[in-house]
């Protein structure tokens, strides 16, 4: 009788445990990755600070200029405004997935090197990523398409990268033929 009111007044007698939080799972670079912190943290952050993987830029909360562009499920989105609870059971793609295991360069990264499209390479994956997004809906882009891309570049290499788009293009339906 004692023990059971010392216990009903025992200062954390009144605490509920927080639910075990099962995780959210999902796939990155072709990896399955369970996420057990907070739902609401933005994949951005869960992409640089928990799993490393630093090509994914900041561009501001807003995600404005592209730079911290990803593939969700084949679609460009902003990492910085898709809380981990939206990417539950989603396929995400960042910048550090386009290349083959075996370092081949995807056709587009290849391109932006010959075109000489990167200047200080801050948005460079913003515009991969937006360059695949686009391929994959226009196989052959034209300047009108490419100038919807939201990205920004301060480095001023719109015009390189504009080229570059298009000779990836072209690379990837010759492979394709
Ligand atoms: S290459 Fe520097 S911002 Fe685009």
């Amino acid at each position: 009788m004692a023990q059971a009111q010392a216990l009903a007044t025992h200062p954390t007698s009144n605490i509920t445990p927080e639910k075990v939080r099962e995780g959210i799972e999902l796939e990155i670079n072709g990896r399955q990755f369970r996420h057990t912190g907070d739902a609401d943290m933005p994949l951005l952050w869960y992409l640089r600070d928990v799993l490393r993987l630093t090509g994914t830029k900041y561009g501001g909360e807003h995600g404005l200029g592209g730079a911290d562009l990803v593939l969700v499920n084949n679609k460009a989105v902003s990492a910085i405004t898709l809380p981990m609870h939206q990417v539950s059971g989603k396929k995400v793609t960042t910048v550090e997935g386009l290349a083959a295991v075996d370092g081949k360069l995807h056709p587009l990264q290849q391109a932006f090197v010959d075109e000489d499209a990167i200047g200080c390479g801050y948005c460079t994956p913003g515009w991969l990523i937006a360059s695949l997004d686009l391929l994959n809906r226009h196989p052959h882009p034209g300047d009108n398409e490419i100038e919807q891309l939201p990205n920004l570049c301060r480095c001023g290499c719109q015009t390189r990268v504009r080229r570059a788009i298009k000779r990836a293009a072209a690379a990837i339906d010759g492979g394709r033929a």
